[in-house]
């Protein structure tokens, strides 16, 4: 059985005080969750967030990471780094670090390898963007992507990847996929990862749904039998509707 999975990502919000707060209220509220939760902060954020939620069965993301080892990269954050504050994963590939800091498939390639030789467990983020809907090229899209950075991999080292979903059109826009949108590409999405590694790999890979998912949308998104979870930006800052979607899951 694949993982269920709800993860927050609180992109570039929340000071430290206000973080380690949010932090705090949710790791007294989640106490036996149905699925496993993650909560991807800002680099700050980790050292002190990742005290806080030991022992607690919340895990803790990075946002992102460097597409180099070591060395002179000012203001850069390695994997390394990252994996030393004891967070668990690392959120990779989303659709605002490829638009705007140019974080190409290949630069994501090299991004992966690092998180996993340095134990962190990507959280891939995959979609297209709203032209190549409208031009029902979704499918190709995200097949490339999946191609680009990531199927260079082992099946073992696959077998540590959770991908979302993101259609670009849905992020932070208030457009959600429709279940059956999400239902038909994150089918899309196992076949084509049944095609490289194989059925059982493909049935093990847990496959998240993110854009403008919140605690209204959540139930009927999480009821398709392909979409594992949700990866939530705005509503994983208000603890009730990170709670509410962690109760739908
Ligand atoms: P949103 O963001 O939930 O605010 O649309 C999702 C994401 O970008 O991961």
């Amino acid at each position: 059985m694949r993982t269920k999975m709800v993860a927050g990502n609180w992109k570039m919000n929340m000071t430290l005080q206000e973080g380690v707060a949010l932090a705090t209220e949710l790791k007294d509220k989640i106490t036996n969750p149905s699925c496993q939760v993650v909560i991807g902060t800002p680099f700050i954020h980790l050292a002190t967030i990742s005290q806080l939620l030991k022992g607690t069965p919340i895990q803790l993301a990075a946002e992102n990471c460097a597409d180099k080892e070591k060395g002179a990269f000012t203001g850069e954050v390695s994997a390394a780094m990252v994996a030393s504050t004891g967070a668990q994963y690392c959120i990779l590939g989303h659709s605002e670090r490829r638009a705007y800091y140019n974080e190409t498939t290949d630069i994501l390639r090299e991004k992966v390898l690092l998180a996993l030789a340095n134990g962190l467990k990507p959280i891939f983020c995959i979609g297209e963007i709203k032209e190549e809907r409208e031009a029902n090229i979704q499918n190709e899209v995200v097949k490339t992507q999946l191609e680009e950075s990531l199927f260079n991999l082992s099946e073992q080292e696959f077998r540590n990847i959770t991908l979302a979903y993101e259609p670009v059109w849905a992020i932070g826009t208030g457009l959600t996929a429709t279940p059956q949108q999400a239902q038909e590409m994150h089918a899309y999405i196992r076949s084509v990862i049944a095609k490289k590694y194989g059925q059982e790999t493909a049935d093990d890979t847990t496959i998240l749904y993110g854009g403008s998912c919140n605690e209204k949308n959540a139930a009927e998104l999480f009821a398709n039998p392909d979409v594992d979870g949700g990866l939530i930006g705005g509503a994983s800052l208000v603890a009730d509707k990170f709670l509410a979607i962690i109760a739908a899951r």
